[in-house]
Protein backbone atom coordinates (compact mmCIF):
# COMPACT_ATOMS: atom_id res chain seq x y z
CA UNK A 1 0.00 0.00 0.00
CA UNK A 2 2.28 2.58 0.96
CA UNK A 3 5.96 1.97 -0.27
CA UNK A 4 8.51 2.11 2.47
CA UNK A 5 11.06 4.93 2.74
CA UNK A 6 14.48 4.79 3.85
CA UNK A 7 16.61 7.41 4.56
CA UNK A 8 19.98 8.22 5.46
CA UNK A 9 21.10 11.38 7.59
CA UNK A 10 24.79 11.88 7.03
CA UNK A 11 25.03 14.86 9.07
CA UNK A 12 27.64 16.60 8.58
CA UNK A 13 30.07 13.54 7.88
CA UNK A 14 31.91 12.35 4.49
CA UNK A 15 34.27 13.58 2.30
CA UNK A 16 33.65 13.91 -1.75
CA UNK A 17 35.86 10.97 -2.13
CA UNK A 18 33.77 8.85 0.81
CA UNK A 19 30.41 10.20 -0.51
CA UNK A 20 31.61 8.66 -4.21
CA UNK A 21 33.00 5.28 -2.47
CA UNK A 22 29.63 4.47 -0.73
CA UNK A 23 27.19 5.72 -3.60
CA UNK A 24 29.36 2.99 -6.11
CA UNK A 25 29.27 0.12 -3.51
CA UNK A 26 25.25 1.09 -3.34
CA UNK A 27 24.99 0.84 -6.83
CA UNK A 28 26.74 -1.91 -7.47
CA UNK A 29 24.96 -3.64 -4.63
CA UNK A 30 21.48 -3.13 -5.65
CA UNK A 31 20.92 -1.51 -9.37
CA UNK A 32 17.24 -1.33 -9.59
CA UNK A 33 14.90 -1.17 -6.22
CA UNK A 34 11.35 -0.85 -7.23
CA UNK A 35 9.97 -1.86 -3.54
CA UNK A 36 11.54 0.62 -1.57
CA UNK A 37 12.94 4.83 -1.44
CA UNK A 38 15.65 4.55 -0.48
CA UNK A 39 17.73 8.44 -0.44
CA UNK A 40 20.27 9.71 1.10
CA UNK A 41 20.50 13.47 2.46
CA UNK A 42 24.15 15.02 2.57
CA UNK A 43 25.98 18.40 2.47
CA UNK A 44 25.52 20.63 0.00
CA UNK A 45 28.76 20.10 -2.15
CA UNK A 46 28.00 16.37 -1.54
CA UNK A 47 24.65 16.28 -2.98
CA UNK A 48 26.27 17.74 -6.55
CA UNK A 49 28.80 14.25 -6.49
CA UNK A 50 25.90 12.09 -5.34
CA UNK A 51 23.34 13.28 -8.26
CA UNK A 52 25.43 12.74 -11.25
CA UNK A 53 25.88 9.02 -10.09
CA UNK A 54 22.31 8.26 -8.24
CA UNK A 55 19.95 5.64 -10.12
CA UNK A 56 16.48 4.86 -9.66
CA UNK A 57 18.10 2.85 -6.46
CA UNK A 58 18.78 5.77 -4.93
CA UNK A 59 17.45 9.23 -4.42
CA UNK A 60 19.70 12.23 -2.79
CA UNK A 61 18.11 14.69 -0.38
CA UNK A 62 19.26 18.09 1.42
CA UNK A 63 19.07 18.35 5.37
CA UNK A 64 17.62 22.06 5.03
CA UNK A 65 16.36 24.55 3.09
CA UNK A 66 15.53 27.98 3.50
CA UNK A 67 11.93 29.64 3.08
CA UNK A 68 12.65 32.04 0.83
CA UNK A 69 13.92 30.93 -2.61
CA UNK A 70 16.62 34.13 -2.70
CA UNK A 71 18.21 36.89 -1.22
CA UNK A 72 20.55 38.13 1.15
CA UNK A 73 20.77 35.25 3.36
CA UNK A 74 24.20 34.72 3.53
CA UNK A 75 24.95 30.85 4.10
CA UNK A 76 21.38 29.82 3.53
CA UNK A 77 20.19 27.53 1.27
CA UNK A 78 17.43 27.90 -1.41
CA UNK A 79 15.21 25.38 -2.61
CA UNK A 80 14.61 27.12 -6.18
CA UNK A 81 18.59 25.99 -6.31
CA UNK A 82 18.19 22.26 -5.11
CA UNK A 83 15.59 21.93 -7.76
CA UNK A 84 17.77 23.10 -10.49
CA UNK A 85 19.90 19.98 -9.44
CA UNK A 86 17.71 17.72 -9.37
CA UNK A 87 17.33 16.91 -5.46
CA UNK A 88 14.15 14.71 -4.66
CA UNK A 89 13.75 15.18 -1.00
CA UNK A 90 14.91 17.47 1.80
CA UNK A 91 14.91 16.88 5.56
CA UNK A 92 12.94 19.59 7.56
CA UNK A 93 12.79 20.53 11.45
CA UNK A 94 15.59 17.95 12.11
CA UNK A 95 16.08 18.05 16.36
CA UNK A 96 19.50 19.22 15.79
CA UNK A 97 18.38 22.35 13.49
CA UNK A 98 15.29 22.81 16.26
CA UNK A 99 17.79 22.60 19.56
CA UNK A 100 20.98 23.74 17.68
CA UNK A 101 20.14 26.74 15.40
CA UNK A 102 16.67 27.42 17.28
CA UNK A 103 14.60 26.72 14.51
CA UNK A 104 10.47 27.30 15.45
CA UNK A 105 7.85 25.22 14.58
CA UNK A 106 7.02 28.42 12.24
CA UNK A 107 9.74 28.38 10.37
CA UNK A 108 9.47 24.50 9.97
CA UNK A 109 6.02 25.27 8.71
CA UNK A 110 7.43 27.84 5.98
CA UNK A 111 10.41 25.85 4.80
CA UNK A 112 8.07 23.25 4.08
CA UNK A 113 5.97 25.77 1.95
CA UNK A 114 9.17 26.61 0.33
CA UNK A 115 9.99 23.04 -0.09
CA UNK A 116 6.60 22.18 -2.21
CA UNK A 117 6.49 24.94 -4.56
CA UNK A 118 10.08 23.96 -5.49
CA UNK A 119 9.10 20.41 -6.03
CA UNK A 120 11.18 18.98 -2.91
CA UNK A 121 9.59 15.85 -0.65
CA UNK A 122 9.99 16.93 3.22
CA UNK A 123 10.84 14.74 5.16
CA UNK A 124 9.53 16.55 8.31
CA UNK A 125 10.98 15.68 11.77
CA UNK A 126 8.92 15.90 15.14
CA UNK A 127 9.73 14.38 18.37
CA UNK A 128 9.95 14.31 22.19
CA UNK A 129 12.49 15.10 24.45
CA UNK A 130 13.19 12.23 26.83
CA UNK A 131 11.19 14.64 29.98
CA UNK A 132 8.55 14.87 28.08
CA UNK A 133 8.46 11.30 27.42
CA UNK A 134 8.82 10.46 30.93
CA UNK A 135 6.17 13.17 31.88
CA UNK A 136 3.34 11.67 29.78
CA UNK A 137 3.41 15.07 27.31
CA UNK A 138 4.85 12.98 24.02
CA UNK A 139 1.22 13.31 22.38
CA UNK A 140 0.71 16.21 22.87
CA UNK A 141 3.80 18.01 21.89
CA UNK A 142 3.47 15.96 19.05
CA UNK A 143 0.23 17.38 18.42
CA UNK A 144 1.85 20.92 18.75
CA UNK A 145 4.35 20.41 16.57
CA UNK A 146 2.63 18.73 13.86
CA UNK A 147 -0.20 21.18 13.91
CA UNK A 148 2.14 24.18 13.48
CA UNK A 149 4.09 22.61 10.93
CA UNK A 150 0.96 21.77 8.33
CA UNK A 151 -0.38 24.96 8.67
CA UNK A 152 -2.67 25.75 5.69
CA UNK A 153 -0.92 22.68 3.72
CA UNK A 154 -3.79 21.26 1.69
CA UNK A 155 -4.39 17.85 1.28
CA UNK A 156 -3.00 17.01 -1.80
CA UNK A 157 0.96 18.06 -0.66
CA UNK A 158 0.27 16.61 2.25
CA UNK A 159 0.07 13.31 0.68
CA UNK A 160 3.51 14.14 -0.71
CA UNK A 161 5.12 14.65 2.84
CA UNK A 162 7.14 12.28 4.44
CA UNK A 163 6.73 12.09 8.37
CA UNK A 164 9.72 11.47 9.92
CA UNK A 165 9.26 10.23 14.44
CA UNK A 166 12.35 11.05 16.30
CA UNK A 167 12.29 10.99 20.09
CA UNK A 168 15.19 13.21 20.55
CA UNK A 169 16.61 10.60 23.44
CA UNK A 170 16.91 8.25 20.91
CA UNK A 171 19.30 9.91 18.47
CA UNK A 172 22.79 9.71 18.02
CA UNK A 173 22.81 7.92 21.75
CA UNK A 174 22.16 3.98 20.78
CA UNK A 175 18.94 4.22 22.82
CA UNK A 176 16.29 2.97 20.38
CA UNK A 177 12.45 3.51 21.07
CA UNK A 178 11.75 0.20 21.60
CA UNK A 179 9.37 -1.05 18.15
CA UNK A 180 6.10 -1.24 20.35
CA UNK A 181 6.68 2.21 21.54
CA UNK A 182 8.00 3.71 18.23
CA UNK A 183 4.74 1.73 16.55
CA UNK A 184 2.39 3.33 19.12
CA UNK A 185 3.60 7.10 18.87
CA UNK A 186 3.30 6.61 14.72
CA UNK A 187 0.14 5.26 15.37
CA UNK A 188 -0.61 8.52 17.03
CA UNK A 189 0.70 10.59 14.35
CA UNK A 190 -1.44 8.43 12.09
CA UNK A 191 -4.65 9.60 13.68
CA UNK A 192 -3.92 12.80 14.28
CA UNK A 193 -3.43 12.86 10.82
CA UNK A 194 -6.59 11.39 10.16
CA UNK A 195 -8.55 14.10 12.58
CA UNK A 196 -6.36 16.80 10.51
CA UNK A 197 -6.87 15.62 6.54
CA UNK A 198 -9.21 12.99 6.64
CA UNK A 199 -8.25 8.78 5.41
CA UNK A 200 -7.35 9.07 2.42
CA UNK A 201 -4.83 11.25 3.46
CA UNK A 202 -3.56 9.28 6.38
CA UNK A 203 -3.91 6.32 5.08
CA UNK A 204 -1.19 7.60 2.19
CA UNK A 205 1.51 9.54 3.92
CA UNK A 206 4.25 7.96 5.11
CA UNK A 207 5.36 7.92 8.76
CA UNK A 208 9.01 7.12 9.60
CA UNK A 209 10.80 6.18 12.61
CA UNK A 210 14.39 7.64 13.14
CA UNK A 211 16.79 7.08 16.44
CA UNK A 212 19.40 4.66 16.54
CA UNK A 213 18.02 2.68 13.81
CA UNK A 214 20.87 -0.24 12.74
CA UNK A 215 20.57 -3.86 11.25
CA UNK A 216 20.26 -5.15 14.57
CA UNK A 217 16.32 -3.51 15.29
CA UNK A 218 15.69 -2.69 11.90
CA UNK A 219 13.58 -5.49 10.92
CA UNK A 220 11.67 -5.34 14.33
CA UNK A 221 10.86 -1.67 13.54
CA UNK A 222 9.86 -2.01 9.99
CA UNK A 223 7.51 -5.16 10.58
CA UNK A 224 5.15 -2.80 12.55
CA UNK A 225 2.07 -1.48 11.04
CA UNK A 226 1.92 2.27 10.89
CA UNK A 227 5.86 2.41 10.47
CA UNK A 228 6.47 3.04 6.88
CA UNK A 229 10.17 3.00 7.17
CA UNK A 230 13.19 4.85 9.03
CA UNK A 231 15.27 8.31 9.37
CA UNK A 232 18.85 7.01 10.20
CA UNK A 233 21.89 8.47 10.95
CA UNK A 234 25.17 6.89 12.25
CA UNK A 235 24.37 3.52 10.82
CA UNK A 236 23.60 5.15 7.09
CA UNK A 237 26.99 6.41 7.42
CA UNK A 238 28.34 2.30 6.22
CA UNK A 239 27.94 1.36 3.24
CA UNK A 240 27.00 -2.34 3.80
CA UNK A 241 24.68 -1.33 6.72
CA UNK A 242 22.66 0.88 4.53
CA UNK A 243 22.23 -1.71 2.09
CA UNK A 244 21.04 -4.24 4.25
CA UNK A 245 18.90 -1.67 5.98
CA UNK A 246 16.94 -0.88 2.42
CA UNK A 247 17.15 -4.63 1.76
CA UNK A 248 14.98 -5.26 5.05
CA UNK A 249 12.62 -2.59 4.06
CA UNK A 250 12.08 -4.72 0.96
CA UNK A 251 10.58 -7.25 2.83
CA UNK A 252 7.94 -5.46 4.08
P1 LIG B 1 20.86 8.17 14.53
O1 LIG B 1 20.31 9.57 13.94
O2 LIG B 1 20.35 7.08 13.62
O3 LIG B 1 22.37 8.30 14.48
O4 LIG B 1 20.31 8.04 15.90
C1 LIG B 1 19.00 9.68 13.44
C2 LIG B 1 18.75 11.09 12.96
O5 LIG B 1 19.27 12.03 13.55
O6 LIG B 1 18.02 11.30 11.98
Amino acid sequence: MRKPIIAGNWKMFKTRDEAIAFIYKVSEAMPSIKEVDSVICAQAPLMRCLIKRQGENLRIGAQNVFYEDEGAYTGELSGKLLNSYNVDYVIIGHSERRNIFNETDEMVNKKIKAALRNDLLPIVCVGEHLEERENNLTNQLLTTQIKAAFKGISAIDMERIVIAYEPIWAIGTGKTATADQAEETCAFIRTLVREMYGSVVADAIRIQYGGSVKPANIDEIISKANIDGALIGGAALDADMFITMVNAAVKK
